[in-house]
């Protein structure tokens, strides 16, 4: 099938719509982070860099880190940004530019979250690094495709009975980590259940003027017990990232360093300290990656 010029819209040059990237400027491992100003903090660790790409809240750079080929892309915040970038990431290496046909070997990158969180639990303190291994989506984007065979539903509906939401918050999705990335990752991390929700304040139980329909939230979910597992942080993304490289034939993982602790509520000294050590910690857990 030949894909419509409303479907698959690319650039004047030649480049997709809105990450403005051509297929060869983009590397098979992925790094992902939320500020455009993030992606500097990456690639000066790099060794060469060979394209600086920037479109709105989209900046990629790839290059050369410890011998491995790296793209560095921001997202901005939110699984709506998620939606465009990974559809986008996707189309770069499986569809082909000048027929607009999907291409008949699919190529599967390795995607790498590293962004901030906020722990709901007290044991997993500010500063620390925890790596996503289930995410559970209260961000409606995985609704939208077809994509009940990727979800764990039984979790789904346990969450939902659990926490006595009312229906209109809809019901959770639930999508867990690449397991072969995961291997990478599981030495000195701490390890949970990341949900994902569609805001920072309210939909993370955050009051500054507005009081929430749902005040017990964060403390229902920290209780939430599933196969003697725990939700352990907060953060915006690592859902729909779960969800679409899983349904796009993507191994995909997040990181988070966390920078808030709700339940103490305290908040990092020097977040970008923090994350700096995250970035440093992973990219050579990144270049030890084997290809498949
Ligand atoms: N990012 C979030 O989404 N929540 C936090 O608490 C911290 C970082």
């Amino acid at each position: 099938m030949t894909l419509k010029p409303s479907e698959f819209i690319l650039n004047e040059d030649g480049s997709i719509y809105h990450l403005n990237l051509l297929p060869n400027q983009l590397a098979t491992t992925v790094i992902t982070v939320g500020d455009p100003d993030r992606v500097n903090n990456i690639t000066k660790h790099f060794d060469t860099i060979e394209h600086i790409v920037h479109k709105r809240e989209f900046h990629t750079q790839t290059g050369m880190y410890k011998g491995k080929r790296i793209s560095v892309i921001s997202t901005g915040i939110g699984t709506d940004n998620i939606d465009i970038v990974f559809n986008e990431l996707d189309a770069l290496v499986n569809i082909d530019f000048k027929t607009r046909k999907v291409k008949k070997n699919l190529t599967s990158l390795d995607i790498i979250r590293i962004g901030t969180s906020g722990s709901i639990q007290a044991d997993i303190p500010i500063d620390a690094f925890l790596v996503s291994e289930t995410a559970v989506g209260f961000d409606s984007l995985l609704h939208f495709y077809k994509s009940e065979e990727i979800q764990d539903i039984k979790f789904s509906k346990l969450l939902l009975e659990h926490l006595i939401l009312p229906r209109e918050n809809g019901l959770p999705y639930v999508v867990n980590a690449d397991v072969r990335l995961l291997s990478y990752f599981e030495k000195d991390y701490f390890k949970g259940i990341t949900v994902t929700n569609c805001g920072f304040y309210g939909p993370q139980g955050r009051v500054l003027r507005l009081p929430l329909s749902n005040p017990n939230l964060n403390d229902r979910m920290a209780h939430f017990n599933y196969k003697d597992r725990r939700i352990t942080n907060l953060e915006m993304e690592t859902a729909g990232i779960y969800g679409l490289s899983k349904l796009l034939g993507h191994r995909a993982l997040s990181l988070n360093a966390i920078v808030a602790n709700r339940a103490t509520g305290e908040f990092s000294k020097d977040p970008t300290a923090t994350v700096e050590r995250l970035i440093v910690d992973a990219l050579d857990r990144i270049a030890s990656i084997e290809a498949v």
